[in-house]
Order: structure tokens, then C-alpha cells, then sequence
């Protein structure tokens, strides 16, 4: 049975409800702040030398799954000619589409989806897949990805933790950033209420209690605001059995190479 610690948010004294995951509209300015520091452009490299080294280098068509902002694929056009993104978050989506003209970026759920064609490459990257929270979601997720890539092609899965890297024993975190130029600050605290047992697969549900202050000219506001989510704990071989079981000819495990961050994850990569 999960372990299920007991949390409560308050707000002058009084319980308040959190909203699902990304749907603030203020989500993906905060999003963005969060990680402005993530190298978007080195694990687009890193993605590209392995779409590369599987003998894809061709490749013109590449859709992002959970593509949020649209900061991997600011820097995949670059390479695939024809790309495009799907997300839930119409905030994310609406961030992505003022910084790709000409892409086309639609709202909706990986879990089922139709764009009616298929792409060389698809990915799914930064944790994306775990919004899928139990083994039916992800495999209607994976078989939703593998309807979309061309006969041949590339399915990349970059997972985030995995039960052998999740700490199970720390309920609340804590993660701050401010802007460069100082005028935006953004606090993030996160509260797990219920999770798998230690080492084991399962659904996490958390929320997030959000404090975004920011200045322009003379005037400066701050907003609170909070978020559930619930996100799939699932090892890195589970997404690769999953897509073997969808028709993958061979799947790989790449761990970042040393010159990225530490808490770059490894990608899951299916060869369909
Ligand atoms: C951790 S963010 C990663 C975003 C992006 N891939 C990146 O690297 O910046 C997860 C993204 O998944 C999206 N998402 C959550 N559930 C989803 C679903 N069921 N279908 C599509 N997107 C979803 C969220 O809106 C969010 O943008």
C-alpha cells in the first residue's frame, strides 16, 4: 500500500484547493523562470548526435510530445525542417507559439491523441511521460506515440525519477530563482501527499504552492498561487519494455555524456 503523508495548504488560516498542474495562466512564465537555467541547446545536441549515431541524420519531421514552452524545439529547427508540439497546458502552448512562428502547436493530451501523420522522430522529453501515472496511461501514451512515428523512425523518452533515484523520505522541497536583471522572483514549494513504497513503481500526487513577484517600471506584483499533480515513478526499462511490447525493433538506454549536468536524465530510445 502507498505511504500516505498528511499535508494541508492555508492561506489566512483557511484550506484552499489546489488547481491541476499547468493550467494558471501564469504557469509557463513561472515555468520558465524555474529552469531558465537548464541548457536546452546542449541536450538538443546530445539528442541530435544520437538521432545521428542510429543512422537518422536524415531526418526532416519531428514532433515533441509535452513540448511545454517550446525551448527544445527552438533549437531542433534548427535540424528537422518540419516540426511540431503537442501539449495539455494551453499557457505553455500559448508561451511556445510567440517564439515559433510557422510550427504547428496544439493543445492537447499525449495520453490519446490524433495530428493525422506521422513524423521521423518523435519525442518526449524533461519528465513529460510522467504525467502518465500508471502502467494503462503509458501504454495508451506510448502506442499514441508510435501511431505518429513513420515506419523506421526514432522514439525518444527522457523519464525523471526513477525509483532508484527518487528520495522518498523528503515530503516538502524548496526551490527559489530570480530573473538576471533581479526584477522577477519565484518561489516553489512542494509537498508530496502520497507515494509508492521505497523502490517500488507507482503514482506520486504532490502539490505546489507558488510565489511570483515581479517589478515593471514603478509597479510590482505578486501572485500565490497552487497546483496538483500526479506523476508516474517508472525505471527507465519499463518505458523500454513498454515500447518493445509496441513494436520497437530495438531499444536503447543512453546516459548523458559528462559534459551535461548531473540532473540531466537518461534518454530511452525505440528504433519502430
Ligand atoms: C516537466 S514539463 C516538460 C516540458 C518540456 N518538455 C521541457 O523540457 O521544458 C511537462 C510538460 O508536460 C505537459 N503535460 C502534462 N500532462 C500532459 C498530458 N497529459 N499531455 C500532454 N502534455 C502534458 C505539461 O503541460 C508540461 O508542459
Amino acid at each position: 500500500m502507498a505511504r500516505t503523508p498528511e499535508s494541508e495548504i492555508r492561506v489566512n488560516g483557511e484550506l484552499i484547493n489546489p488547481s491541476p498542474a499547468y493550467s494558471h495562466p501564469l504557469s509557463a512564465d513561472v515555468y520558465e523562470l524555474l529552469y531558465r537555467e537548464k541548457d536546452y541547446k546542449a541536450e538538443v545536441e546530445w539528442i541530435k548526435s544520437i538521432i545521428d549515431e542510429v543512422g537518422l541524420s536524415e531526418s526532416r519531421s519531428l514532433l515533441d510530445v509535452g513540448c511545454g514552452t517550446g525551448l527544445h524545439l527552438m533549437y531542433l529547427q534548427r535540424y528537422f525542417p518540419e516540426i511540431a508540439g503537442l501539449d495539455l497546458s494551453t499557457s505553455q502552448i500559448a508561451k511556445a507559439k510567440t517564439r515559433l512562428s510557422n510550427v504547428k502547436l496544439t493543445t492537447g493530451d499525449m495520453e490519446e491523441f490524433d495530428l493525422g501523420r506521422q513524423f521521423a522522430v518523435v519525442t518526449n522529453l524533461y519528465g513529460a511521460i510522467g504525467n502518465l501515472y500508471s502502467r494503462p496511461m503509458i501504454d495508451r501514451g506510448v502506442r499514441s506515440m508510435v501511431r505518429h512515428t513513420t515506419p523506421g523512425g526514432l522514439i525518444v523518452i527522457q523519464p525523471w525519477d526513477t525509483p532508484d533515484t527518487f528520495n522518498y523520505h523528503k515530503p516538502l522541497r524548496f526551490d527559489t530563482m530570480s530573473s538576471s536583471d533581479g526584477t522577477q522572483h519565484i518561489s516553489r514549494m512542494s509537498t508530496f501527499i502520497s507515494q509508492p513504497l521505497e523502490g517500488e513503481e507507482g503514482r506520486l500526487d504532490t502539490t505546489c504552492s507558488y510565489t511570483y513577484g515581479r517589478t515593471a517600471g514603478n509597479k510590482t506584483v505578486i501572485d500565490f498561487f497552487v497546483d496538483r499533480q500526479s506523476l508516474g515513478i517508472y525505471r527507465p526499462e519499463t518505458y523500454a519494455e513498454v515500447l518493445q511490447k509496441a513494436g520497437a525493433t530495438n531499444v536503447w538506454i543512453k546516459d548523458p555524456p559528462p559534459h551535461l549536468s548531473s540532473r540531466v536524465k537518461p534518454l530511452v530510445v525505440a528504433r519502430m
